[in-house]
């Protein structure tokens, strides 16, 4: 039966198990396969042809295994390949795009933070979005070094403090009152941004949305399990100990060479 057939997501990296969580914690009958390709991270000073070129290879991984929708659980692969994806494969693809909308509607400063890759900054459709809302001073932020040391593990290290402090202060200084997180690798910062941030700025990511439209395209398009309580399956081209440890050490990681 189709509706038994795994999810599949992907990311350049470990980022998009943030994304993954908040699918399994809603879905936990669907059959979750996750491909973290960190050999290739990060995406975000990449040209657009090799976001296009790496987002197809992974699709195709994906489908190899017979998934039935994949989440594209990267800002910057979203940004720029999930039309030509879309195009090119017949299975429903879910994106993750910056959360602009609620901050800009609940601002009462009208002044929003946005932290996210080059490449997710520079791509059309976030400038299309951002169109809407000429009525929001935003903050754009380049995370520069987040994802790589995201990726060896460095979360609370000093240099990730450093880092943090000096892409935040600005915002601060600017008086923005919401903080958008425009990458899935940055949730995992959000104990540090919360010691660095005043209390009243509100940090919006965009997992559980992700997650909702998880829920609502396989209802309408291709139908949930009935399946209970299915394992999830995690590869990585990299060294699996990062993806296992940032898993809280519970799923065992196929390493694979993709
Ligand atoms: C990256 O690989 O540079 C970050 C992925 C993302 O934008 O979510």
């Amino acid at each position: 039966m189709d509706n038994n057939k795994p999810i599949g997501i992907f990311d350049s990296g470990i980022g998009g198990t943030s994304i993954w969580s908040e699918i399994h914690q809603l879905l936990p009958d669907e059959k979750t396969i996750y491909l973290a390709d960190s050999k290739n991270a990060p995406y975000g000073q990449k040209s657009k042809a090799e976001i296009i070129a790496l987002s197809c290879k992974n699709t195709e991984f994906l489908l190899d295994m017979d998934c039935k929708l994949i989440v594209v659980a990267c800002n910057t692969a979203t940004t720029n390949a999930i039309q030509e994806l879309r195009a090119k494969y017949k299975v429903p693809f879910i994106g993750i795009e910056p959360a602009i909308k609620p901050a800009a509607t609940h601002s009462k400063t009208q002044t929003i933070g946005i932290l996210a890759t080059q490449g997710t900054l520079n791509s059309e459709l976030f400038n299309k979005n951002v169109e809407k809302f000429h009525n929001t001073k935003i903050v754009e932020q380049v995370g520069h070094g987040f994802v790589q040391l995201i990726e060896k593990g460095e979360i609370n290290s000093p240099e990730m403090t450093t880092l943090l402090k000096s892409y935040l202060t600005p915002m601060i200084e600017a008086n923005i009152d919401y903080l958008v997180l425009g990458c899935s690798h940055y949730p995992y910062l959000i104990p540090q941004i919360k010691k660095i941030l005043p209390a009243h700025i509100q940090i919006i990511d965009s997992g559980e949305a992700a997650a909702r439209q998880t829920q609502n395209v396989l209802k309408k398009k291709v139908g949930l399990s009935n399946l209970k309580n299915r394992e999830p399956l995690f590869y990585t081209n990299s060294d699996p100990k990062v993806l296992s440890e940032i898993l809280g050490n519970q799923y065992e990681v196929i390493e694979k060479n993709f």
